[in-house]
């Protein structure tokens, strides 16, 4: 398989894919850079045991892309990226290894800044950020944004709310039942905004320890055995927060929820699942939109290198990265009344803006500057 021949699909086109390797401490790395066109490309780098060489490049290229999509759905003067290290992080993580990753990082000379992503966390970005400056997803004690579940539930929340608004006509989502597939880092928060907004809460995971925090936390929370159970039953809103792919024919098919807003990256399994859901009159908020505060939270500690908080200091600034994520509700509504008007699905009518701005405000690097 050539890199070229793949990055030459049609739809896509990244500009730049690194292949890193540090054979003394086992890293074997890829960093793919989808576009630059809004700034430097911002993307978490994903620790994972692939099967194969080529199910890791797939992977770096697909998340990559998507995120161009979310920096520029987001608003951020950020473009889109994303690295993968090979292997198991259990058997491979050591700190010799995040330090070699951390120089490959640095190479780039901020063309792509880093943050954490499945099978990597704050402390490793502490790690990593000892070699590079181009590493966010840093500790509050480092300065960084400290763990982004925290704005991702918080922007889930608001999308859910412009769903509400434009499906039912009032953003409360209070007496609406919503279920959660996936009670984790972000489903543990959007439930304690969900409570405190008065909803009630139908919950299921897999993990005895996260239906415990629930029963502990939230009694009034309904648990339910599977995902399955939860999406048969009488719910409101569907909130998929565990793992991608959670649209498929047969959950749609079997769904009784009419909105959809959860944090799972890539919910639909495969094209054409956003158009069955529209067929059966569900409305899906797509999910690069709604799951963003999490990347706002994180593109906060680039943004606060350079800019002044309200309270006159430099650096990572909470409440500025809530207000901007709390614009989700606004950035949900726009797309779902686009497409509305244009008469596609949302997933559709996000890409396409997404799309228009990365050409439009990309343009402008053509006019020169000293
Ligand atoms: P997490 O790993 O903390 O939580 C996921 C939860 O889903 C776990 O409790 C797990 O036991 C559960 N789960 C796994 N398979 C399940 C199944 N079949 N049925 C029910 N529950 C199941 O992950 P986190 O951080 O809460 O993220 C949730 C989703 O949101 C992921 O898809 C992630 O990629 C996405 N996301 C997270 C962001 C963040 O800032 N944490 C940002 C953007 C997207």
């Amino acid at each position: 398989m050539g890199v070229f021949a793949t990055t030459a699909e049609p739809g896509t086109g990244h500009e730049q894919v690194v292949f890193c390797q540090d054979q003394p401490t086992g890293l074997r790395a890829i960093i793919a850079i989808y576009s630059t066109a809004l700034g430097p490309a911002l993307g978490g780098t994903r620790f994972y045991p692939y099967a194969s060489e080529a199910d890791a490049l797939h992977d770096v290229l697909e998340l990559s892309r998507g995120m161009a999509y979310k920096n520029a759905m987001a608003g951020l003067d950020l473009g889109g990226g994303k690295a993968v290290i090979w292997g198991d992080p259990d058997q491979l993580k050591t700190e010799a290894l995040l330090r070699a990753y951390g120089r490959f990082v640095e190479s780039l000379g901020g063309r792509y800044y880093t943050a954490c992503d499945v099978g990597t966390y704050v402390p490793d970005m502490d790690v990593v950020a000892r070699e590079t400056r181009f590493a966010t997803g840093r500790s509050r004690e480092s300065g960084g944004a400290g763990d982004s579940s925290i704005l991702t539930a918080w922007g889930v929340f608001q999308a859910m709310r412009a769903a509400a608004e434009h499906r039912w006509g009032s953003p409360s989502l209070a007496g609406r039942r919503i279920g959660i597939a996936g009670l984790g880092k972000v489903g543990r928060y959007l439930t304690g905004h969900l409570i405190d907004e008065g909803a009630s809460v139908v919950a299921t995971d897999v993990d005895e320890r996260a239906t415990d925090w629930a029963r502990a936390t939230y009694p009034q929370v309904d648990l339910v055995a599977d995902t399955d159970t939860l999406i048969r039953g009488d719910i409101d809103v569907y909130a998929p927060c565990a793992l991608g792919g959670a649209l498929d024919d047969d959950t749609v098919a079997a769904l009784r929820a009419t909105v959809v807003v959860g944090a799972a990256n890539n919910q639909l399994a495969h094209p054409g699942v956003e158009k069955q859901l529209a067929e059966r009159g569900i409305l899906y908020a797509p999910d690069y939109v709604v799951n963003a505060g999490g990347v706002i939270q994180v593109a906060d500690e680039v943004t606060g290198a350079s800019a002044l908080s309200a309270s006159g200091r430099y650096g990572f600034d909470f409440d500025r990265a809530k207000a901007r994520a709390t614009r989700i509700y606004q950035t949900t509504l726009r797309i779902l009344r686009t497409a509305d008007a244009d008469g596609v699905p949302p997933a559709v009518a996000a890409d396409r803006l997404a799309e228009r701005r990365m050409a439009e405000v990309g343009r402008l690097r053509g006019i020169h500057l000293r």
